[in-house]
Parts: C-alpha cells; structure tokens; sequence
C-alpha cells in the first residue's frame, strides 16, 4: 500500500501540483492519465522522492514521510519500496542484460552475486527475454530494453512500481509486446501506478484511473465506469480528443485497419 497526501510541488513560482492525495492499496493498479503538461511525471518523480514535493506525505512500509521534514534515510527507506521504469529505459549501456538486472540486487539488497544471477535470469525469463541475458543493451530493440526494465525493477520487489508512459518512447509494432508483459506481470506486483496514454491497456490493466489536470485530481474512478462514462467533463473532453486521434474519421475503412 502506498498513501499520498496532499502532495505539491513547485518549480520556482510555478504550482505543478496543487495537493494530490490517493491510496493504492495492494493487489491495486492506478492508471494517471491526463493532458501533457498536467503533472503526471512529476507526480511519479515525487513519490519516490526523485523530485521532493514541496509539500505532503508519503506513506508506504508502515512509515509516514513528510516533505518538510524527510531525512536521507526516511527517502532510502521510500526508495527502498518503490521501483521506477523510465520512458527512455535508462539501462547502463555498459552492463549486459543481465548486470542490469542483478545491479540493484547486488549493490542496494547487497544479495550475493550468484543469488542475485539466479534471481535476474528468473526475471528475465518471466520477461521473455531468457534467451537475451548476455546481450548488452545496444543489441536489443526498444521493446526488449524496456522489458529489461521492467525485470530490473521487479527484482526490487517494491511496494509500488512506478511506470513513466513505458511505451510512449517505442515504434508502435513493438508497444503491444511490453503492455502484455506489463499485464504479465502485474500478478506479482503489490501496486502499481503507471502513467500512460494507452487507453485500452488501461481499460484492461488498470483498476481505477486518476485523471489529472494541471496538478489537481479531477476524478478518480473505477477503470471500467470511467471508460464508459467519466464523471467530469474536462476527462470527458479528454477521452474524445484522445479517440479521435486514434480513429481519424477522414480515414477510409482500410486506412483505418492499416
Ligand atoms: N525540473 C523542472 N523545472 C521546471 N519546471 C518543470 C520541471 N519538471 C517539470 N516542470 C513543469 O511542470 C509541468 C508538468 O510537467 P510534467 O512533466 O509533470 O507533465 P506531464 O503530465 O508528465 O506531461 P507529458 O504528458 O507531456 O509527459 C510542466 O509545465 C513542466 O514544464
Ligand atoms: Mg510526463
């Protein structure tokens, strides 16, 4: 379970975020969505304190982080619980896939390096990507890399993952492969909370979805009952934008299905 509470942050005299508050309970997955610019990644940054908010709290492991007073080790202890994946991967190009994996295992769990192997080479096999352990980055499609991301950041076991729009940085043939390995996983993920702009993944991943609109929480809804009619008109707007993007209705039928 991760709480947070009236989280802001400001960048100079400018509001990102006005007081977010949210409860993912364990075995739940939120799904942010919102226009660009709404504050979502910065949301993501504040929860595990890769940005610190201005203001608010954080709960997670039975401890309760305020901004105004976090020490090094309350944000480790935070970090500690938490797992980010990145739009752009963030590997160390320098470590094979499977280096990649063990780094956190090793160097923050301070696992011995032949568990911590055994460990990675699980992961990378629930991944998918068994068969890639000694690849190094470079040699994986943008797909693959960021399955490796994902198996880095479960090895953490955190409380919550966090993901940044994981496909948002992929060509579209290679986006379907890292949203089912995403729903693959999910069974083994306390909680999870995943900005994205897919919105059918998140009809189906996601358990309630969060729109938010220049730093404030406009709804908060059960994914199906949002889908189907959000309570807010501004996520409303929103959704009919984000269809009509994907369904041009210029389109002729076979442009449509290519
Ligand atoms: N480090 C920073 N310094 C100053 N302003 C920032 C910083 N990071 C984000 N911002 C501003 O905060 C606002 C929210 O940015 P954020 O990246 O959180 O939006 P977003 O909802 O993730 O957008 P997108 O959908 O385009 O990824 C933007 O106006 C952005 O310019
Ligand atoms: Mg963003």
């Amino acid at each position: 379970m991760i709480r947070l509470s009236g989280i802001e942050k400001s960048f100079g005299n400018k509001r990102v975020l006005r007081g977010i508050s949210m409860t993912v309970e364990t075995g739940r997955i939120f799904a942010v969505m919102g226009p660009s610019g709404s504050g979502k990644s910065t949301l993501l940054r504040c929860v595990n304190f890769l940005e610190r908010p201005t203001r608010g709290a954080i709960e997670a492991g039975g401890r309760t982080i305020d901004a105004n007073t976090a020490t090094s080790r309350d944000i480790l202890f935070l970090r500690n619980r938490t797992a980010m994946v990145f739009q752009q991967f963030n590997l160390f190009q320098n470590l094979t896939v499977t280096g990649n994996v063990m780094l956190g295992l090793t160097d923050v769990k301070k696992m011995n390096r032949r568990v911590a192997r055994e460990e990675s080479l699980r992961l990378l096999d629930r991944v998918g990507l068994s068969d890639k352990a000694d690849y190094y980055p470079s040699q994986l499609s943008g797909g693959q890399q960021q399955r490796v991301g994902i198996a880095r950041a479960l090895a953490m076991k955190p409380d919550v993952l966090l993901l940044d729009e994981p496909t948002s940085a992929l060509d579209p043939e290679l986006i379907e492969d890292v949203l089912r390995c995403i729903i693959n996983v999910a069974a083994d993920v306390n909680s999870m909370i995943i900005v994205t702009h897919e919105l059918g993944f998140a009809r189906e991943a996601a358990n309630t979805i969060v729109f938010i609109d220049d730093g404030v929480v406009i709804e908060e809804t059960e994914a199906q009952a949002f889908f189907r009619s959000p309570s807010s008109e501004r996520a409303e707007c929103f959704l009919k934008n984000s269809l009509r993007r994907h369904i041009n209705p210029s389109e002729t039928p076979l442009e449509r299905a290519i």
